[in-house]
């Protein structure tokens, strides 16, 4: 790699990983606090050779076409549903994600979305802060307990058998459903039982959702998937928003079709569908699944060195379409 290489970040991440790519090329950082236009997107990518990248920027046919020079992309982000890799794989360039580091991160966020629902921690602390509580009552805030009560893993990769695992201090008896195939840590750690998916909606208390949006997971939670969940059900997102219907979500919600969601994710973010937010049974958090310092400090670093891997010539950790290493 020749000391001129040009990277481009489209948003400030951690030092960590600003700091390895420094070492090797020059590095432009978008300083400014929100995402890159497409325009400004495509106009950076003219000089880069390599490009880092979020899940808010689109890394398709269009962005590959502006980038004449380019030789790889990382996405900071372990999901990758803004990358056409399909189309990136035809141009025989590399492109990657930023899986493990988060996992942890994401499934205590999971978990916290869990508790903050059954318990009403969120509307109590509301109370609270109004200084309208009148004291200790014996019908304030009853919720639900977790003990014993099942729980659905929708998606089980590595962040749904990190999530099983920590539900195993509240005895949760363990139901998955979808991913390409049956997830055996998942199966022996937590003798999780896979379901199909009418029989899975039925069988959970509480479903947490952390599967990648993909066509077949895209509204997989739509008006006929809630009237077949227990009414007294918890749904939990922490994966992608299209896997929801949100809007009809709220109806579902406002209908007391289930009891309960706390959403990390959005259909259209940054946007809520309408009612949402007006709604006393979610708790609702803006995509802060990774946000912790050792998940984006281990974001950065390996986004970092997926790239210059790319740029080396080298096996960048965690490619997304290995096939396209090697091909001239
Ligand atoms: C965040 O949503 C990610 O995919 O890393
Ligand atoms: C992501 O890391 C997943 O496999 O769930």
């Amino acid at each position: 790699m020749t000391a001129q290489a040009h990277i481009v970040v489209t948003r400030a991440i951690p030092e960590a990983g600003l700091t390895l790519l420094r070492e090797k090329a020059t590095v432009w950082v978008n300083p400014e606090d929100r995402p890159l236009t497409r325009d400004e997107l495509l106009a950076r990518a003219a000089t880069a050779q390599g490009v880092i990248g979020l899940l808010t920027d689109r890394i398709d046919a269009g962005f590959f076409d502006a980038a004449p020079l380019l030789r790889g992309y990382a996405n900071y982000a372990v999901g990758y549903d803004n990358i056409d890799v399909p189309e990136a794989t035809r141009r025989g360039m590399p492109v990657s994600n930023t899986p493990d580091v988060l996992t942890q991160a994401t499934a205590e966020l999971a978990f916290g979305l869990i508790l903050a629902v059954a318990r009403h921690i969120v509307a109590a602390d509301s109370t609270m802060r109004s200084g309208n509580w009148p004291g200790w009552g014996p019908m304030q805030f009853i919720g639900t307990e977790l003990a014993g009560k099942t729980l659905g893993i929708y998606g089980p990769g590595r962040i749904g058998a990190t999530v099983a695992r920590l539900s195993r201090g509240f005895a949760m008896p363990i139901v998955a459903c979808g991913g390409r195939k049956p997830n055996e840590a998942l199966v022996r750690e937590c003798g999780a039982t896979y379901l199909p998916f009418e029989d899975f909606l039925a069988a959970a208390d509480v479903i947490c959702i952390t599967a990648p949006l993909t066509p077949q997971t895209r509204h997989a939670f739509n008006a006929a998937t809630f009237a077949r969940m227990r009414p007294t059900a918890i749904l939990v997102n922490t994966g992608r928003g299209p896997i929801i219907d949100e809007a009809a979500l709220v109806t579902a919600l406002r209908d007391g079709r289930i009891a309960g969601a706390g959403l990390d994710v959005y259909e259209f973010e940054p946007r809520m569908a309408e009612g949402l937010a007006a709604l006393p049974n979610v708790v609702i958090t803006p995509h802060i699944g990774s946000a912790t310092d050792a998940a984006r400090n281990g974001m950065a670093t390996l986004a970092a060195r997926n790239l210059l891997a790319m740029l080396e010539g080298t096996t960048p950790p965690t490619c997304l379409n290995p096939e396209v290493l090697g091909r001239p």
